[in-house]
């Protein structure tokens, strides 16, 4: 019999992909930068299976061009870059990486929080530049976390997580938006379910969790900072679109609010010349919240399970659509 073809989008931990070479025909695109939607298109041609990252859309227009893929494994807990109803149309799973990076985002949201409300980023640039001149009584004063109340945005796994180091470390009061309760965080963090309007009026700390999907795209926006406090800090670890950058920098900028750490941006990378990048109170880093070395290799190791168990026709072990086993059956 032969082997399964595959493409893999980027070289992943080769833990993933020793185990996905021990049994397909595996072709890795070995550039830093993503394959241009074209070449995708032409890799996955005759392919059985496709490892993708959030750089790599997949759509109908290259479902179309890969006739025999059986399996999207995306090497991420985020899909927003794979169009899923137009896989299941076309009996494609597609899996994911959930679990494997929690506490890793988790951690950064965290230092986001922790390095914005103290002023890290811009209190090291003027140290570095030479603006460090004296210990100064009123200089780079920021905020106490200890005994503050954090708002967190969609309480899943990462911002269960968060709320967790939060609540534990630094005493934090939470409040949290979900669609419906969570009695774990409810029970182990005393945390209150609230209305976003409310969650943005009492939160000193804001820490954005939710996926993206159309109902929370552009979920931020100039209304939303406006009912923040101005001493708040707003923390993204989820994606870039959520928020609309030109509220959020005039926010930043007006001082309706205090200041933002982001993991994620619109578009990723953030050209270097937008104002977000020139404000002191913005820190950016570069889509790094999984960026450990057990959490890749634990994320490579759930992506090639993925990837293995579609070219068999085997249920996936994180399926993101489940369903096409019924439409399978049908
Ligand atoms: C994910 O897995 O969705 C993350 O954004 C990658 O770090």
């Amino acid at each position: 019999m032969s082997r399964p073809k595959v493409f893999v989008a980027r070289r992943i931990p080769d833990e993933g992909l020793n185990a996905i070479r021990a049994v397909c025909d595996v072709d890795v695109w070995p550039e830093q930068l993503p394959p241009p939607p074209a070449v995708l298109r032409r890799h996955v041609a005759d392919c059985d299976g496709l490892v993708s990252l959030l750089t790599d859309r997949v759509d109908a227009e290259l479902l179309d061009a890969a006739p025999k893929l059986k399996v999207v494994s995306n090497f991420a807990v985020g899909f927003n870059n794979v169009d899923v109803a137009a896989c299941t149309a076309r009996g494609v799973c597609v899996g994911n990486t959930p679990g494997a990076l929690t506490d890793a985002t988790a951690d950064i949201a965290v230092t986001l929080l922790l390095a914005a409300a103290r002023r890290v980023g811009e209190s090291a640039t003027d140290a570095k530049e030479g603006r460090w001149l004296t210990w100064e009584p009123l200089g780079w004063l920021g905020s106490d976390l200890a005994g503050r109340t954090l708002g967190i945005v969609g309480m899943g796994r990462i911002g269960f997580a968060a709320a967790k180091r939060l609540h534990g470390g630094w005493g934090m009061k939470v409040l949290y938006t979900a669609r419906g309760p969570k009695e774990d965080a409810d029970k182990e963090l005393g945390a209150t379910r609230v209305e976003l309007d409310e969650l943005l009026a009492q939160s000193d700390f804001v820490s954005v969790h939710a996926d993206l999907n159309p109902t929370t795209k552009g979920l931020f926006g100039a209304a939303q900072f406006a009912k923040m406090k101005r001493t708040a800090v707003f923390v993204n670890t989820s994606r870039g679109p959520l928020v609309d950058q030109a509220a959020l920098a005039a926010a930043l900028r007006d001082g309706t609010i205090f200041a933002a750490g982001l993991d994620v941006t619109d578009p990723e990378p953030l050209p270097t010349d937008h104002e977000l990048f020139r404000l002191p109170n913005c820190l950016i880093v570069p889509h790094v919240a999984s960026a450990t070395i057990d959490t890749r290799n634990a994320m490579a190791r759930l992506c090639a399970n993925n990837l293995l168990a579609g070219v068999r026709g085997a249920a996936l072990p994180n399926w993101v659509n489940p369903e096409v086993a019924d439409k399978r059956r049908a």
